[in-house]
């Protein structure tokens, strides 16, 4: 059994890039609307939730955990992996390497508060940006509560307000560097048209693919199954 939880519907995105490619694995994927939004928590709330969440997983038998949440990743995936060492944890984070890697010149990461602040975020660009490379960093205050939420009015208002200042930019690629973000591509393209979206989901489930190769820790006869808890 594989556990997948994020602070809401943003994970799914990732849940279905995983479920795509290792469909015969049994999931259990936690949605904790309830505490949205993660990224205008601190630290040590966050670890709360989350270990809380850990906890459930480790009751239902879960050996693997994604963390499908940016902020919750970058902020305390470290801590989570040190508290609970007989789990295997993969997390997301902003693909910045991928923007770098395919030679964008300029890039705006797209991210909330937490996620944009922390130390995770800042070596990502430390370590890939390249001499010819210019990458705004863009904290999205209470974009991610609007996608939850789904209210449509605010998620354009957000937009406009965020891409304000990045219209004479060349943007040519934007990192979705919380998993909320792919459920507003079209929003984002109407506002920034032209170019590319690049997000991390397809490199989680890479990795998840990896991990199970490399340990043989779950049964290979589970039944494909997903169960989705969604706490409001
Ligand atoms: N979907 C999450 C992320 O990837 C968190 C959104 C939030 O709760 O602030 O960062």
């Amino acid at each position: 059994m594989i556990g997948v939880f994020d602070s809401g519907i943003g994970g799914l995105t990732v849940l279905d890039e995983i479920v795509k490619l290792l469909p015969n694995y049994n999931y259990i994927y936690y949605g904790d609307s309830k505490n949205n939004p993660y990224g205008e928590k601190t630290d040590e709330e966050l670890l709360n939730i989350t270990s809380n969440i850990v906890e459930q997983f480790k009751k239902r038998g879960c050996k693997i955990i994604v963390i499908a949440c940016n902020t919750a990743t970058t902020r305390c995936m470290k801590k989570l992996k040190e508290k609970y060492q007989d789990l295997i944890f993969i997390g997301t984070v902003p693909a910045i390497k991928v923007a770098c890697d395919n030679n964008f010149k300029n890039t705006l990461v797209m991210a909330t508060p937490a996620t944009i602040e922390s130390e995770r975020t800042n070596e990502l660009v430390k370590d890939n940006i390249r001499t010819d490379q210019k990458i705004y960093l863009v904290p999205c205050f209470g974009l991610a509560n609007a996608i939850e939420r789904k209210d449509k009015k605010e998620i354009k208002t957000l937009l406009k307000e965020i891409f304000k200042d990045y219209k004479d930019k060349n943007i040519d690629s934007i990192v979705l560097g919380c998993t909320h973000y792919p459920h507003i591509k079209k929003e984002i393209l109407e506002e920034v048209p032209n170019v590319a979206l690049l997000d991390g989901s397809l490199g989680v489930a890479k990795e998840v693919k990896r991990k199970l190769d490399s340990n043989y820790i779950l049964p290979l006869n589970e039944k494909g199954k997903v169960e989705i808890l969604k706490v409001l």
